[in-house]
């Protein structure tokens, strides 16, 4: 059953920003005009929301949208909307332009911001997942994982390239937060010799003693991807000269590949995903559910409650471990 008090439902994107957020957007415009709803753009996020800054949206304004990086609704971090008077405000906003539901894609961040929101107003929101960092609870893909992972590869492919000519060690850097999701695919992906995620928490000790012995087992270069979450992450040029010390036989270098990981056109996945659970998003409000992110899991779209989205610790495929260990040896 459709519930008839939504109208109007608006839509923002908000924390970091990832590639797919653009097909969500769309997906959630044109599902929003194929029931006959009307739907307005949020600008930055919850910022925006405080500051009303809207704009009417309809199916032809998110038209060549879906291979665009970034977000057409940009995106920021509010400091304001964690605090309640700002909330007020950002309610009072919502009320003034007739808006019944909200579509929020994001992170953790965006969910805990909804979560609070609907405690204290009472007012529908689902969210999205998007973010590269794949660590949000219920959901097996956020938007942007999957072409983050083949930014990285692509990128520690050609790493590899200068890495073998000069019988070299390379210390790559990615991004991910406090979670090792990022790392450990790409590094499975790229054929890394070491991936130090925060989820282990090897240490530099650890990592030492496996170099030595994969150097001893022929290896001529080598490639260890570092999540940022990591001990190691945090002090990754120190961690390289420490191996330089400990190990005089090789040569290090680091490349921290930062905000390259959250551009450029998303991938085939992600497109799809995004624009499933846009889809879904907007089925989900009209069926009365709210304070839920809709996620994919074992292939199904689900819906999660906010609370459980923001529960606990980021949980790694730990058979991805064990794979990664095998095939580098
Ligand atoms: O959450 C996405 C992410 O890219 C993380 O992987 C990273 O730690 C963080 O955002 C970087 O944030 P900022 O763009 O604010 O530097």
């Amino acid at each position: 059953m459709k519930n008839r008090e939504i109208k109007k439902i608006g839509v923002l994107t908000s924390g970091g920003d990832s590639p797919g957020m653009n097909a969500a957007i769309r997906a959630v415009v044109r599902a929003t005009a194929y029931n006959n709803l009307e739907c307005i753009g949020i600008y930055r996020g919850y910022q925006g929301l405080i500051e009303g800054d809207f704009i009417p949206l309809n199916a032809r304004s998110v038209k060549n949208k879906i291979n665009r990086g970034g977000t057409m609704l940009k995106s920021a971090r509010s400091s304001l909307f964690r605090t309640k008077e700002g909330r007020k405000i950002a309610y009072q906003k919502l009320i003034d332009a007739s808006v019944d539901a909200l579509v929020v894609i994001g992170g953790d961040g965006t969910f805990t911001g909804a979560k609070v929101f609907n405690e204290e107003f009472n007012f529908p929101i689902v969210g999205l997942p998007g973010t590269i960092d794949n660590d949000i609870n219920g959901t097996d893909f956020t938007i942007g994982y999957d072409t983050a992972l083949n930014t990285v590869v692509e990128a520690i492919d050609k790493i590899r390239d200068t890495a073998n000519s000069h019988n070299r060690l390379f210390l790559v850097e990615v991004m991910g937060r406090n979670a090792g999701d990022i790392a450990l695919s790409a590094g499975i992906g790229a054929g890394a010799e070491a991936i130090i995620i925060p989820e282990q928490d090897l240490g530099k000790d650890y990592l030492v003693s496996s170099l030595r012995k994969s150097k001893k087992s022929g290896k001529s270069s080598s490639i260890v991807v570092v999540s940022e979450g990591d001990e190691i992450g945090k002090n990754i040029f120190q961690v390289a000269k420490y191996i330089e010390e400990n190990l005089k036989e090789y040569e290090v270098r680091v490349t921290v590949l930062g905000h390259i990981q959250r551009g450029g056109t998303p991938s085939c996945f992600d497109r799809v995903l995004a624009s499933k659970l846009g889809v879904a998003a907007i089925d989900a409000l009209l069926e009365g559910k709210k304070d839920c992110m809709i996620g994919i899991h074992n292939s199904k779209v689900v819906a999660v409650p906010f609370a459980k989205t923001i529960q606990g610790e980021n949980e790694i495929d730990r058979a991805l471990l064990r794979v990664a260990e095998i095939v580098s040896i």
